[in-house]
C-alpha cells in the first residue's frame, strides 16, 4: 500500500487535505502536551511527522513505530534533517527552545505487537492507523498496555462528515476527485491511494462506528474519552487517559 509514496508523503498529505492534516496534528499534540510526558511511543509514525512535532513542542524523547520500512526510513531521513544524526536508528538533537538534548528514534514494529514492556512510556499518539489493522480492538488493548496509569492516549484519523450536504461533497471529494488529484500530484501509486481511502474510511466507520470506538477505548483501558471532530468533520482527534 505505501510503496512508492514516502519521497512525496510529506507534501501532498498536506495538499490533498487542503492543509487540513497539519492542523488536526497539531491538535494531537496539543492533546498529548496536557500530560507533560518526557517519552512518547508514536504508532503508525511514517515519514516521523508526528514525532518531530511532538518533539518540538514537548522537547520530549520520541519513539516511533512503523510497519513499513520505506516510510520508516524516509522518516529517518526527516529526523536526521531535523537534527545531526548519531546512528542509523537514531537521531539527536536538541529540540527547540528545550533545554536537553531530545531523541527522536525510529524502529520497523506492527502496532499490534510493540517491542515495549508494560507501562513503559509516558504516552502514546497514533495516526492513520487503526483502519489497517485486522483487530482494532486487540490493538487498541496493545497500544494502552504500554502507557503508564495516568498518560495520555492521543489518536488522530479521518472521519466521515455528520451533515448530509457535507457528506455529499465529502463523498464526492474522495471518490471522485481525491483519485485524479493524487494521479496528477503524485502519479500511480498516489491513483492508488486517492482510490483507496475514500472506501477505506467509510468502511471501516460502517464495521466500527464511532460510539463502539469510544467503547473500545474504555475496554482497553483508557478513560476520559474525548472526541473533537474537525474541517467540517473530515478529521478527527480523540483523546483519553489511561486507567
Ligand atoms: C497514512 S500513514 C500516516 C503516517 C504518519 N502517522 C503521519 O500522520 O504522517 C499510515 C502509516 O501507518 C503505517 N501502518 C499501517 N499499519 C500498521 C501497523 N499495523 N503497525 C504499524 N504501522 C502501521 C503505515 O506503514 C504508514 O506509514
Amino acid at each position: 500500500m505505501f510503496r512508492g509514496l514516502p519521497d512525496q508523503y510529506d507534501r501532498l498529505a498536506e495538499w490533498l487535505s487542503f492543509w487540513q492534516n497539519r492542523r488536526w496534528r497539531a491538535a494531537l499534540v496539543d492533546a498529548v502536551a496536557a500530560g507533560e510526558p518526557r517519552l512518547v511511543a508514536d504508532v503508525a509514525t511514517g515519514t516521523a511527522g508526528v514525532a518531530l512535532a511532538l518533539r518540538a513542542r514537548l522537547g520530549a524523547d520520541v519513539v516511533g513505530f512503523d510497519l513499513d520500512e520505506g516510510m520508516a526510513r524516509r522518516g529517518l531521513q526527516n529526523v536526521r534533517a531535523a537534527g545531526d544524526a548519531q546512528s542509523p536508528l537514531v537521531a539527536r538533537s536538541p529540540a527547540p527552545g528545550a533545554a536537553k538534548s531530545t531523541v527522536v528514534a525510529l524502529a520497523v514494529a506492527r502496532g499490534e505487537q510493540l517491542p515495549l514492556a508494560d507501562a513503559s512510556v509516558d504516552a502514546l499518539s497514533f495516526t492513520y492507523l487503526l483502519r489497517y489493522v485486522d483487530d482494532p480492538e486487540t490493538t487498541l488493548s496493545e497500544l494502552a498496555r504500554v502507557v503508564r496509569p495516568g498518560g495520555v492516549v492521543a489518536n488522530l484519523e479521518f472521519a466521515v462528515p455528520e451533515s448530509a450536504f457535507w457528506q455529499a461533497l465529502w463523498r464526492l471529494y474522495t471518490r471522485a476527485v481525491l483519485p485524479l488529484a493524487g494521479l496528477v500530484t503524485g502519479g500511480g501509486p498516489w491513483y492508488r491511494v486517492g482510490r483507496f481511502l475514500g472506501p477505506s474510511i467509510t468502511e471501516h466507520y460502517r464495521r466500527y462506528p464511532l460510539d463502539w470506538t469510544v467503547g473500545a477505548w474504555e475496554r482497553a483501558g483508557i478513560g476520559e474519552v474525548t472526541v473533537r471532530r474537525m474541517s467540517l468533520g473530515g478529521g478527527l482527534v480523540m483523546w483519553g487517559r489511561r486507567k
